[in-house]
């Protein structure tokens, strides 16, 4: 039976009594309801294969493989490593792991914001964790904007900020291709409504953004910093502390998150993960890349 165990007051829940590798209609209704409630749901104790994952996945919506081509696994592209040994993995992908990778994620972010239609949600699954450290943080994006000041609700709806991989920073660009390095930036509006439940999120990725539309830029500056104090917060709303056979899954379009990076680099953090779309998304990609022609 499935059982639901809130973890914070305002975001995650562990749930208890399923095997995502056999999981009934009515057993994926019930967790579903407990997604878009809780935004964060942790699954422990999975067994699944890659492809038993991947299935996982796809419940909630299609798949797309990572923008580092580099990081899909050979055989199975929409399971992307992130693994800090990359060399030593066992499932055989081959190639030296740029040293940066360790600390892949380790910014608050959301995910797949420098894409023209962004991610409905991430799901990691737990391989090997290092003995201490390493863990991942969340913070949730409709208390975010509930707790907004009136004056800067005003000020950013309706307002859009563009994103780039990489960010300002630049981070990582190098494991991109040079076709994904040079496209034009994505624009998103900067408070979205949630399509399922119809609540207003920040959207906003500190790590990844580059500019506000329409802004110049001391005031767009100015009021990235300002978000980026509303929306990072040292220890989130939950701290995932990782164990092997954990499957965490978010919502990203109400959520943001990191890694906290802070394990021993001598240790070996090995996670799969799978990025989930809208249904439809395709479409929405290609009116996005045709009206930038
Ligand atoms: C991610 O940002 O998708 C990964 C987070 C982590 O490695 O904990």
């Amino acid at each position: 039976m499935v059982e639901v165990r809130p973890l914070g007051t305002k975001i995650g829940a562990e749930v208890g009594g399923v095997d995502l590798g056999a999981l009934g209609d009515a057993e994926f209704a019930r967790i579903y309801d407990a997604f878009l409630e809780h935004i964060v749901l942790v699954f422990p104790d999975q067994e699944l294969g890659m492809e038993g994952f991947l299935d996982h996945g796809r419940r909630y919506g299609p798949l797309r493989p990572h923008i580092v081509r580099k990081s899909r696994h050979p055989q199975f592209p929409e399971l992307m490593m992130l693994d800090s040994k990359i060399e030593d993995t066992k499932v055989g992908v081959q190639a030296k792991p740029a040293a940066n990778l360790v600390k892949r994620g380790a910014v608050w972010h959301t995910d797949t914001s420098y894409d023209y239609v962004t991610a409905k949600a991430t799901q990691l699954y737990s391989q090997l964790i290092p003995s201490r450290g390493g863990d991942t943080l969340f913070a949730n994006a409709y208390a975010v904007y509930d707790a907004l000041p009136q004056r800067l609700k005003q000020r950013i709806e309706g307002r859009k900020a563009a994103y780039k991989y990489g960010g300002r920073l630049k981070r990582e660009v190098q494991l991109l291709e040079e076709e994904d390095r040079i496209r034009p930036p994505a624009v998103h509006p900067l408070v979205r409504i949630h399509p399922e439940t119809g609540r207003k999120a920040v959207y906003f990725n500190p790590g990844q953004v580059m500019e506000i539309a329409g802004l110049d830029a001391a005031e767009g500056d100015a009021l990235i910093d300002e978000l980026k104090g509303y929306m990072e917060s040292p220890d989130g709303d939950y701290r995932h502390k990782w164990r092997v056979g954990d499957l965490v899954i978010w919502d990203n379009r109400c959520t943001i998150h990191a890694a906290t990076g802070d394990y021993p680099p001598s240790e070996r953090r090995s996670l799969w993960r799978a990025t989930m779309m809208e249904r439809g998304w395709e479409s929405a990609d290609a009116a996005a890349r045709a009206a930038l022609r």
